[in-house]
């Protein structure tokens, strides 16, 4: 078989490191990957955006491809999926109907409620009806969200009335564009956060491997939001009755609701969770992908072959597979560029990367670019070395020694990754 895989970052070269892995795989193509991916044995780059959607498609017939797997949102919100079916195409991603679980936070809001699905109460406002007096009226904190797509900054949790209405005000008027023309006003919830990741097909679900990441910049998980700065699998705060419990009120409720409302679901989804103290799976958002950095420490674990588990998603074929998992733990620290998640740093090289790779683990390329013989960075998350170990503790330990081989001016990363897991260990 032939495969593409869709963007450029982390997740996309675990995904393409592990469908190479596959004994039915001649070859995988990545659009537009990166450094890590063209360095990959059996893997290339085609030099095509992940939101090329027509590109894509034609490089799909160029290449012969048999199978894509799309790693980004933003091409399955734009119905790469459609366009893939519609040229008679195997893709393996949610149609942009059902994409919009993750396209419109107001449109998820209201799919919540409607199945009863437990949730953090909200309002959603446009320009046209904000109420301050609303705003007024609720406790603090108040968490803001711009409906649509903003790359991660579309959240501003906000300490006082004020600075809600301000917030809503300048989303409103068009501080993240579209993305803000209608905005969610949710209750602040407490808990610890959960990546709960399956894939689905229609109302057939193998979940993945639990896992749990680390949204903030700094130690302690203090300072400005990311995209993830660190993931580890399994996930201790899972237990078996709290994984029953968010199959049975959070998954299979959204797999019959999207089917009832007439937009069957099909690929990965991600249910970001706030698991409240007394144990309530509350959804904070969905993904209609696998997370970056999740899918680095998940797929690093998953010993069956992923070509077979996407397929059995688009034949319908899922529950027949038995899906086989490594029972050690993997760990991922993501090393970021200077100044991440603010403007960054590119163009920096980067040294070790050969003594790294002499060591145990594995260390996927994110924001990474060949210039002449040097690999330099090219994004905002660069690297994600991770470990694997008998325990999360092992797996942090085999994973800062390859980040402790690897060096580049104003390199960043957190030094506590797993830390919530290691404590219950
Ligand atoms: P989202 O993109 O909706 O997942 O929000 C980004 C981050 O903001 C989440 O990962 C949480 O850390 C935080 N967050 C979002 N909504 C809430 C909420 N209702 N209560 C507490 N924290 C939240
Ligand atoms: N790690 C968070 C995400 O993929 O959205």
């Amino acid at each position: 078989m032939q495969i593409l895989i869709v963007g450029g970052g982390g997740r996309e070269h675990a995904l393409a490191w592990k469908c190479a892995q596959s004994p039915r795989v001649r070859h995988v193509f990545v659009a537009p990957g990166n450094a890590g991916t063209a360095l990959e044995p059996n893997v290339s780059n085609l030099d095509i955006a992940a939101d090329d959607i027509d590109g894509l498609l034609r490089a799909a017939g160029d290449k012969n491809i048999d199978l894509t797997i799309v790693g980004p949102e933003a091409p399955l919100v734009a119905g790469i999926v459609d366009r893939f079916a519609a040229a008679g195409r195997r893709c393996f991603g949610p149609s942009r109907d059902a994409a919009r679980l993750e396209g419109s936070k107001a449109f998820t809001k209201d799919f919540l409620e409607r199945h009863r699905i437990p949730t953090a109460s909200f309002a959603t406002f446009t320009a046209a009806n904000f109420d301050e007096h609303y705003v007024r009226a609720q406790r603090l904190p108040l968490v803001v969200k711009a409906d649509g797509l903003a790359a991660g900054k579309g959240v501003v949790i906000c300490e006082t009335h004020e600075s809600a209405i301000a917030t809503s005000r300048e989303m409103i008027e068009g501080k993240f564009g579209a993305a803000g023309n209608t905005i969610v006003i949710e209750e602040f919830l407490q808990g610890e956060e959960v990546s709960f990741i399956v894939v689905a097909s229609d109302s057939q679900v193998i979940p993945l491997a639990t896992s749990q990441d680390h949204k903030r910049r700094d130690d302690g998980d203090k300072g400005p939001n990311t995209g993830g700065m660190g993931a580890y699998s399994p996930a201790p705060i899972v237990t078996p009755p709290l994984h029953r419990r968010i199959m049975r009120e959070v998954i299979e409720p959204t797999l019959q609701g999207l089917a009832a409302d007439g937009n069957p679901y099909l690929g990965f989804l991600y249910a970001g969770l706030m698991i409240a103290p007394d144990g309530t799976p509350n959804v904070l958002e969905f993904n209609c992908r696998f997370g970056d950095p999740e899918t680095q420490p998940v797929l690093m674990r998953l010993q069956s072959d992923l070509i077979d588990l996407c397929e059995a998603a688009i034949d319908g074929t899922l529950e027949r597979l038995d899906v086989r998992w490594d029972s050690r733990a993997a760990l991922g620290v993501v090393m970021a560029a200077g100044g991440y998640p603010d403007a960054y740093r590119k163009g920096d090289p980067i040294g070790g990367l050969e003594a790294a790779a002499l060591l145990p683990g594995k260390v996927f390329h994110g924001g990474t670019r060949i210039q002449g013989t040097q690999i330099v960075t090219a994004g905002g998350r660069v690297l994600c070395a991770v470990g694997l170990g008998d325990s999360v503790r092992a797996a942090q330990r085999q994973a800062y020694d390859l980040v402790h081989d690897i060096h580049w001016n104003l390199v960043q990363y957190r030094l506590d990754i797993g830390y919530r897991a290691i404590e219950r260990e």
